[in-house]
C-alpha cells in the first residue's frame, strides 16, 4: 500500500514553492497526497520564523498533532523550513514526539530523512531514538535538485529563481533561515517557464528574497553588477560590457530572455528590494510585454532614521526618486510594499512619518506587521520598547489609511476596460482573476473561459475587488 503525505504551508510564496518541491519528491517516489491529518502516514509542517505569531501557529499545530499520535505511533511527524532552521533544538525540546527537522537549505535531504526514520524504527532494540535533524547545509544545493514536479495550482505557477538573502536588516530571520544567496542558472529557469507555459500555465512568478541581486554568485562574475554602484552607472556599464561582448545575467536579463526566449503570456516577480531596484530593471519592466506593470517595493518605514536603524541602505528621498523614475518609465505600474510598525525606538514623529509616506505614494496594496522580536537578530537586543497597545494603533491607523487609498485607486476603473487572466472559479461561482497590476477581478462566464486573457469591462468595487463582465 502507498504511502499518504499531509503538508501544511505557513509563511511566504518562497515557502509555498517548496512546499511543492516537497511534494514533487515524494509523489515522485510513490506517496499520494492527502488533504486531512488524519488519513497520513507522514505528517509535515512547512514552518515560518518571520513573526512569533508564525512560530506560535506552528508550535501549536504540531502540539495537537502530536495527540495524534498516541493513537497511531506509526505516522511520521515532520518540522521543515524556517522555524526548523532557526529553532532546530527548540522544537525537539518542546515537541518530543516529532520525528524529523529540516531547513529549507535542507528540503531535498527530505526523502533520505524518512528512510532513514523508518530504517531506525525497524530496529526494535531502540537505543538511538528516532527522530533526526538534518546536517546543517548553509545553502541548498541547487544542483542537487531532485526529480518530481508538483503544482499546487493550474494557470498560474511560481518559479524559484534564487534561494537566501545576503541582507542584514536588523529585525530579520530570514538570513539566517535561508542562508546564503545562490541562483538558479539562466537556462533552467528559462526551461521550467517554457515547460510551464507548454503545461498550459499563463502566469509565472519569479521568486526570491531579492531578486534583484539574480546572479550575484555566479562563478563566471555574469551576474548582478551591484550593489552600491550608482544607477546610471549601472546602465552604462551593462551596456558596455554587452558591447565588449562580456556576457550579463543579472535580473533584468533575466526578464528580457523570458520575455523573448518563452511563451508564457505574463511574468510577475517579488521581492525587489529598494536598494537594489534600478534603472535597468524598470527599464526591462517597461519593454518586456510578457512582464506585468506591478512592482512589490517594501519601504518598510517612511522615517530616514528608522530605516538607518534597520540597515535598509536607502533613505525615504532616494526610495520616492526611485518610485518617481519607476512611474515615468512604466506610467500605469501598480505599486505595493510592506511595512513594519512599533519597530525599536520608533517615535511618534517616525510614525507620522510613515504615514505621510503612505499618503504620499499611494500604494495599491500594503502588508503592514507589527515589529516583532526575533531572537538571534540585530534589533532583538536592542529591546522591544513600542508597547503593544501603540503598535497596534498604529497598525489600525495605516490599515485603515490604505483600505481608503486602495478603494479610491480601485473606483478610478469603474467604466474602463481591463485584461484579466481568468485563474479559477470561486465559492461564489464567478470566474475569478487578476488584472496586469494584480487586481482582483470577478466575472461571470463559463469554466472553459479559465486561463484566457480576457477584456473585462469594470462595473462596480467591493473594497478588495473590481467586478465587471467580459467584453
Ligand atoms: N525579502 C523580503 C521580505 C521577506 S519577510 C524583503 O526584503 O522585502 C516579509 C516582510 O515581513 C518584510 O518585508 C517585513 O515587512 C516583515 N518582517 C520581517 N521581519 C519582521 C519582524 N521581525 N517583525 C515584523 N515584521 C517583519
Ligand atoms: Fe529579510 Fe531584509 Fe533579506 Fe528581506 S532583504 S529577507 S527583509 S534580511
Ligand atoms: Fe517565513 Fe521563511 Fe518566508 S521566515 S516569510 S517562510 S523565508
Amino acid at each position: 500500500m502507498g504511502k499518504h503525505v499531509y503538508l501544511q504551508t505557513y509563511g511566504c510564496q518562497m515557502n509555498e514553492r517548496d512546499s511543492e518541491e516537497i511534494l514533487g519528491m515524494l509523489t515522485a517516489q510513490g506517496y499520494s497526497v492527502v488533504a486531512r491529518e488524519a488519513e497520513a502516514d507522514v505528517i509535515l509542517l512547512n514552518t515560518c520564523s518571520v513573526r512569533e505569531h508564525a512560530e506560535a501557529r506552528a508550535f501549536g499545530k504540531m502540539g495537537a498533532l502530536q495527540r495524534l499520535k498516541g493513537e497511531r505511533p506509526d505516522v511520521v511527524l515532520g518540522v521543515l523550513g524556517c522555524m526548523a532552521k532557526a529553532q532546530r533544538e527548540e522544537v525537539f525540546r518542546r515537541l518530543p514526539l516529532v520525528d524529523l527537522v529540516a531547513g529549507p537549505a535542507e528540503i531535498y535531504d527530505l526523502p533520505d530523512l524518512l528512510a532513514r526514520v523508518a530504517e531506525r524504527r525497524q530496529r526494535a532494540a531502540a537505543e538511538e531514538p528516532a527522530r533526526l535533524l538534518a546536517v546543517d547545509r548553509p545553502v541548498r544545493p541547487l544542483e542537487k535538485k531532485p526529480a518530481g514536479d508538483y503544482r499546487a495550482r493550474p494557470i498560474t505557477a511560481f518559479v524559484t529563481i534564487m534561494e537566501g538573502c545576503d541582507k542584514t536588516c536588523a529585525y530579520c530571520i530570514v538570513p539566517m533561515t535561508r542562508g546564503q544567496e545562490v541562483s538558479r542558472p539562466l537556462g533552467e529557469v528559462l526551461e521550467e517557464v517554457e515547460r510551464l507555459a507548454r503545461a498550459g500555465y499563463r502566469q509565472v512568478t519569479l521568486l526570491g528574497q531579492n531578486v534583484n541581486a539574480y546572479g550575484k554568485r555566479f562563478p563566471d562574475g555574469s551576474g548582478y553588477l551591484g550593489p552600491g554602484r550608482r544607477e546610471r552607472l549601472l546602465v552604462e556599464e551593462a551596456a558596455a560590457a554587452e558591447a565588449a561582448g562580456a556576457r550579463v545575467v543579472d535580473f533584468p536579463v533575466l526578464l528580457r530572455q523570458i520575455d523573448a526566449r518563452t511563451s508564457i503570456p505574463r511574468v510577475r516577480f517579488t521581492t525587489s528590494h529598494p536598494f537594489d531596484a534600478h534603472e535597468r530593471l524598470f527599464r526591462a519592466m517597461a519593454e518586456c510585454r510578457a512582464v506585468c506593470e506591478s512592482l512589490h517595493l517594501p519601504v518598510q518605514s517612511g522615517s530616514d532614521r528608522v530605516l538607518r536603524r534597520m540597515r535598509r541602505g536607502y533613505t525615504v528621498a532616494s526610495y520616492l526618486a526611485k518610485v518617481a523614475r519607476l512611474r515615468e518609465l512604466v506610467p500605469d505600474v501598480a505599486l505595493s510594499t510592506d511595512i513594519i510598525v512599533g519597530f525599536p525606538g520608533e517615535t511618534p514623529e517616525d510614525f507620522e512619518a510613515t504615514r505621510a509616506l503612505v499618503a504620499d505614494v499611494e500604494y495599491d496594496g500594503a502588508f503592514i506587521f507589527k515589529y516583532s522580536a526575533r531572537p538571534g537578530t540585530e534589533a532583538a537586543g536592542w529591546g522591544d520598547d513600542v508597547p503593544r497597545a501603540v503598535k497596534e494603533a498604529r497598525h489600525r491607523a495605516l490599515l485603515e489609511l490604505q483600505e481608503a487609498i486602495s478603494r479610491r485607486k480601485l473606483e478610478r476603473w469603474v467604466g474602463h476596460e481591463v485584461e484579466v487572466l481568468l485563474e479559477e472559479r470561486n465559492r461564489r461561482g464567478q470566474l475569478a482573476g487578476h488584472t496586469r497590476g494584480n487586481l482582483n477581478v470577478v466575472c461571470d462566464g463559463p469554466d472553459a473561459r479559465i486561463g484566457e486573457l480576457v477584456p473585462v469591462r469594470i462595473e462596480r468595487v467591493t473594497p478588495t475587488t473590481m467586478i465587471g463582465v467580459v467584453a
